[in-house]
């Protein structure tokens, strides 16, 4: 995807009424990865329902067709992987496109760094100015070479190691990108690799490895550190995977409902592992009225259909240490924020700053255009809010600058549907890099489908 003007599509998004009814959100973007990466990894066939069928995730399903794996989706909308076995990966004929997934780049060198292939990733505009040494510097340990763009920057060029060392290694960032790139590395290394987590992160790589049989276990420390260990060359089963709803995606609709008056919605099957949920906490302690029903267990992860009413909302401070549970709903709290009575105050962001763009600068730009009371800090936002009146909006010559980031893009048409006259997002493209029926989902939830 390029900032060609000419490509761009932009969109007003205006008030259009509460939003009612019924929503099913699509499958969870991290689940969604991991699936399709282990699926090639095992032997036999696995399948996958209920799998997000975004660009990030066809970009890790290219890539690992590219590297020997057979995916397909079937007619009923379930998904067929074929495996290669841990070990099996062939070398790719081409460079791997990533488009804007990060997450795909940065598990797949963890998977090339232990096979003996040689891999090249590309990616579009946002993805290349993203920072690849934090996952360079551990996998260098593995005996993996890597040549990358001046800064540790897409392009780069993987040699993956012929006799891989295992790893022990310390999270010196809060990432779950960083920690499953290390233990995909360890699933073709001899021995035992091992990750210290100071700060948990998303725990799906560690739920979805035992799942496919793999030996791995987790210790907890008093101070709440875990210490992951995985058995290398291992050998995995193939599964069948349910995928739940992903909360990152929900959160734009939970927000909607919250702030756009008469509203009253069930967003269905939402997942909420607790590694992810932070946001429906914090937006509850904050004043909103968010009900689970239903909570069940679904392919191993909790599930539940949240109801969300329209509610008066007071500013906090968010407690620096939920943000790794809620790293992504950042742009859309600060919506949520922009509507509450009050000041919200954010710590702790600085990991905001190397997402698909700068969330913190491009959030306070946006929230301002569209007439929002905002002061960035060095590691957050500090947002006074409007007590439930709505935001002005964008002026008719205004456009919100995204910078191929779908969440910004979702965040402020959110802030749109609560606007007095719109606000206008400058292109609308990359939303379905994650959530490619947002738009629809919308015209569903306001009566307009
Ligand atoms: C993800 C981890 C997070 C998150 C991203 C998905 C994952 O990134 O922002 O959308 O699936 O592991 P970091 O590990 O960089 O925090």
């Amino acid at each position: 995807m390029s900032h060609d003007p000419a490509q761009m599509r932009p969109r007003r998004f205006s008030a259009q009424g509460p939003l009612t009814g019924r929503i099913r959100v699509p499958g969870d973007k991290s689940i969604s990865h991991r699936s399709i990466m282990l699926g090639a990894l095992a032997v036999g066939e696995t399948r996958v329902t209920g799998l997000l069928e975004g660009e990030d995730v066809l970009s890790t399903a290219a890539a690992m067709r590219a590297m020997g794996a057979t995916i397909e989706r079937q007619a009923n909308g379930e998904w067929l992987v074929a495996g290669v076995g841990v070990g099996g990966l062939l070398q790719p004929g081409t460079a791997l496109d990533m488009g804007n997934s990060g997450t795909s780049t940065r598990l797949l060198m963890g998977l090339v760094a232990t096979h003996p292939i040689t891999a090249c990733f590309v990616g579009d505009a946002s993805l290349s100015k993203r920072p690849m040494g934090r996952v360079i510097d551990p996998l260098t340990q593995t005996g993996a070479r890597f040549t990358s763009y001046p800064g540790g920057r897409l392009p780069l060029i993987v040699e993956g190691a012929t006799t891989p060392v295992p790893l022990t290694y310390r999270l010196p960032v809060a990432s779950a990108q960083v920690k499953s790139a290390i233990l995909l590395a360890g699933l073709n290394t001899p021995g035992t690799t091992t990750v210290i987590e100071p700060v948990p992160t998303r725990d799906h790589s560690e739920r979805m490895l035992r799942g496919f049989g793999a030996d791995l276990s987790v210790e907890l420390e008093s101070d709440g550190t875990r210490i992951i260990r995985l058995a290398g060359e291992a050998e995995l089963k193939p599964q069948t995977i349910t995928v739940p709803g992903d909360p990152s995606s929900a959160a734009f609709f939970a927000v909607a409902a919250l702030i756009v008056p008469g509203s009253d919605l069930i967003i269905e099957n939402v997942g909420l592992n607790p590694t992810r949920a932070a946001l429906f906490d914090v937006l509850r302690q904050m004043g909103g009225a968010i009900e689970e029903l239903d909570r069940r267990d679904v392919g191993g992860e909790p599930v539940a259909d949240l109801r969300v009413r329209a509610s008066a909302l007071t500013g906090i401070e968010v407690d620096p240490a939920v943000v790794p549970a809620m790293v992504d709903e950042f742009p859309v709290l600060f919506v949520a924020a922009a509507h509450a009575r009050g000041r919200t105050v954010t710590r702790g962001l600085e990991e905001l700053r190397v997402k698909e763009s700068d969330r913190i600068t491009v959030m306070r730009v946006a929230l301002e255009l569209a007439g929002a009371n905002v002061t960035e800090t060095e590691d957050g936002l500090i947002i006074e809010g409007t007590d439930g009146a709505p935001l002005p909006g964008t002026a008719p010559d205004a456009r919100v600058a995204t910078h191929l980031d779908h969440r910004i893009a979702m965040a402020m048409a959110v802030a749109g549907l609560a606007s007095a006259q719109g606000v206008e997002v400058d292109d609308t493209r990359p939303i379905a890099t994650s959530f490619p029926v947002f738009e629809a989902l919308i015209a569903t939830a306001t009566g307009q489908a």
